[in-house]
C-alpha cells in the first residue's frame, strides 16, 4: 500500500470525512471521534439508529491513556494480553468528551486494531477513530473493500483496501470493571481464551443477562442478506443454494446442490468466511440460501450468534425493529 494513501486517508479523516478502513475483524467507516459533523455522516451513510454506541479506535496504549488518563491495572493486563487485536473495553468515558460517538453513555467501547494500515492511519491524524462496521444497518458485516464498495458506492471518498479481513468476524466486547466482568458482544476472542486469562468472566450475554440497554446492538436486526436465508433441514436440493463446509461439497452436489463453501469446518474458518459468503449468495440467481447447521459448541459461540441473528433477520415471526448496524 503506498504510504500517500494513509496519508490521504488520514488527511480525509482530519478534515471531518469519512474514510472506509481494513480492520483483521471487518471493514470499518471511519471517522474522527469528536467531529460531530463526521459522526453524524457515519449515522447517516448507514442508517445507524442513534443510540447506538460507535467503538473508538486508537493505534497504541500511549494514545489510550492520553484520551482516558491512567488505566485499571485489569484494563493494561488485558490490553498486555489482547491488543492490538479484537477485544473491545468499555471504559469510562473522559467528562465532556467523545459524548456523541458514544451515544451519550457513560462508558467508551476502545480497543486498538491489528491491521497495520489501519493503524498506520490513526497514527498519522492523532485522534481516537469512532468506526462501525462498513455496511448498511442491518446488512452482512464487510470483510473486503469490495463489500465496502457494494454498500456505499461513491458515496465515500476513499475506501482503504488492505485484502481480506483476517477474523471475518467483529470483536468480542467486554466490560472488565463491572462485576462480575461481563461480555456485552460475543467475538473473536472467545470466552474460553478469555477465563483462560481471568476465570471471574461471566458469558452473561448467552443467558439473557445482558439487556438492551446495556449493549444497544443487540436489539436491532443484523447481518441479513437480502434474500430469506433458511437452515438446512430434509429438504430436496435440486437447484438449492447452499453455503456448506469443503468436505460436504460433493454430497450436496451429488444431490443437485449449489454450493458456496465456508472452507474447513472449523468455527475459525466459518468465522472468517460467513459474511462473504452470504455477501456471494446474494448475487447469484437463486431466491433464497440454505445453510448448514454449525456445531453447538462455545468453540462455536459467536459464529453461531452471527448466524442466529442473520437467520432472524428473515424471520417475520421474530420482531425486529429498526435496521442497525
Ligand atoms: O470488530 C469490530 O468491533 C468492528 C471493527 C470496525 O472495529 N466494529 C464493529 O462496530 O463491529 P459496530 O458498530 O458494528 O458494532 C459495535 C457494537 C455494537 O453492538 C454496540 O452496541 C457495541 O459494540 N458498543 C459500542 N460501544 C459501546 C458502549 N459504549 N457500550 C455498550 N456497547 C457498545
Ligand atoms: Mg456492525
Amino acid at each position: 500500500m503506498p504510504e500517500n494513501l494513509t496519508e490521504q486517508a488520514a488527511a480525509l479523516l482530519k478534515n471531518g470525512n469519512v474514510v472506509a478502513v481494513p480492520t483483521e475483524t471487518v471493514y470499518g467507516l471511519a471517522c474522527d471521534a469528536e467531529n460531530e459533523n463526521a459522526i453524524a455522516q457515519v449515522f447517516a451513510l448507514k442508517g445507524r439508529p442513534q443510540d447506538n454506541p460507535l467503538i473508538l479506535h486508537a493505534c497504541d496504549l500511549a494514545m489510550v491513556e492520553h484520551f482516558f488518563g491512567p488505566l485499571p491495572d485489569i484494563v493494561l493486563r488485558l490490553a498486555e494480553a489482547f491488543w492490538p487485536g479484537p477485544l473491545t473495553l468499555l471504559l469510562p468515558r473522559p467528562k465532556g468528551r467523545f459524548s456523541m460517538a458514544t451515544a451519550h453513555r457513560p462508558l467508551a467501547g476502545v480497543r486498538i486494531p491489528a491491521h497495520p494500515l489501519f493503524r498506520e492511519v490513526i497514527q498519522k491524524t492523532g485522534k481516537l477513530i469512532a468506526a462501525p462496521s462498513a455496511n448498511l444497518s442491518g446488512r452482512p458485516s464487510p470483510t473486503r473493500a469490495g463489500h465496502v464498495r457494494d454498500d456505499f458506492g461513491d458515496r465515500i471518498p476513499l475506501i482503504l483496501d488492505g485484502g481480506a479481513s483476517e477474523a471475518g468476524l467483529e470483536s468480542t466486547v467486554l466490560d472488565p470493571l463491572s462485576h462480575p466482568p461481563r461480555i456485552l458482544r460475543p467475538g473473536v476472542i472467545g470466552l474460553p481464551e478469555l477465563q483462560n486469562f481471568w476465570p471471574e468472566i461471566a458469558s452473561s450475554w448467552k443467558d439473557g443477562a445482558v439487556h438492551e440497554a446495556e449493549s444497544p446492538g443487540l436489539k436491532y436486526r443484523h447481518y441479513a442478506p437480502s434474500k430469506p436465508l433458511i437452515l438446512l433441514k430434509n429438504e430436496p436440493l435440486h437447484g438449492e443454494l447452499l453455503l456448506c463446509f469443503e468436505d460436504e461439497l460433493e454430497r450436496y452436489q451429488g444431490q443437485g446442490a449449489v454450493t458456496l463453501s465456508l472452507g474447513h469446518k472449523s468455527a475459525e474458518s466459518a468465522g472468517r468466511n460467513l459474511f462473504s459468503a452470504l455477501r456471494e449468495a446474494e448475487k447469484r440467481s437463486q431466491e433464497r440460501i440454505l445453510i448448514v447447521p454449525f456445531p453447538n459448541t462455545l468453540e462455536w459461540d459467536a459464529v453461531n450468534n452471527r448466524l442466529n441473528r442473520a437467520l432472524q433477520g428473515d424471520n417475520p415471526s421474530i420482531p425486529t425493529p429498526a435496521p442497525q448496524d
